[in-house]
């Protein structure tokens, strides 16, 4: 992941370059949809432990640091809104990972249930993903206090 303290030592933090690891599994997923049904399952079985880990490590670091930073720099009550709901999302991508885990280990084979679950945890990740890079993270990466917030949290002993 990302945000390593020799990262914030490099004098400037790309709060964008965090979501580098949701849009390379975001390009795998929507490669899968290609792929036979036989196939694509077994692709999944493989993926999703390692995938859910990565996007909980993600979303720890965006409410942990990221949201938090925000909120701190740039207070408003469409931000605090905003974030409410981003965070709420993360847990129901959360709880949707963890369904379609079971359903790839419990299935012999790849069911109508299987590939609407897997489409829907891209299209929401998509569109979730895209709030946080058109709109959040710019003004986080434009604003001064923002930098120097999340370079305090993070260098915090
Ligand atoms: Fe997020
Ligand atoms: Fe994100």
């Amino acid at each position: 992941m990302s945000f390593r303290k020799d990262k914030v030592e490099s004098k400037f933090i790309r709060i964008a370059q965090e979501h580098e690891i949701v849009l390379d599994y975001l390009e795998k997923l929507k490669s899968m949809l290609n792929l036979a049904p036989r196939d694509r399952l077994q692709k999944l079985r493989e993926m999703l432990p390692v995938f859910k880990s990565d996007m909980r490590h993600h979303f720890q670091i965006e409410e942990r640091f990221l949201f938090p930073a925000a909120l701190l720099a740039m207070p408003s009550v469409e931000l605090v809104d905003r974030v409410l709901m981003l965070q709420k999302e993360h847990g129901y991508t959360e709880r949707d990972m963890d369904i379609l885990e079971k359903m790839v280990e419990n299935e012999p084979e790849e069911t109508e249930a299987i590939f609407q679950l897997m489409s829907d945890i891209i299209e929401d990740t998509e569109r979730h993903a895209k709030i946080e890079m058109d709109d959040i993270f710019p003004k986080m990466d434009a604003d001064k206090k923002c930098q120097k917030i999340i370079s305090g949290i993070i260098l915090e002993p």
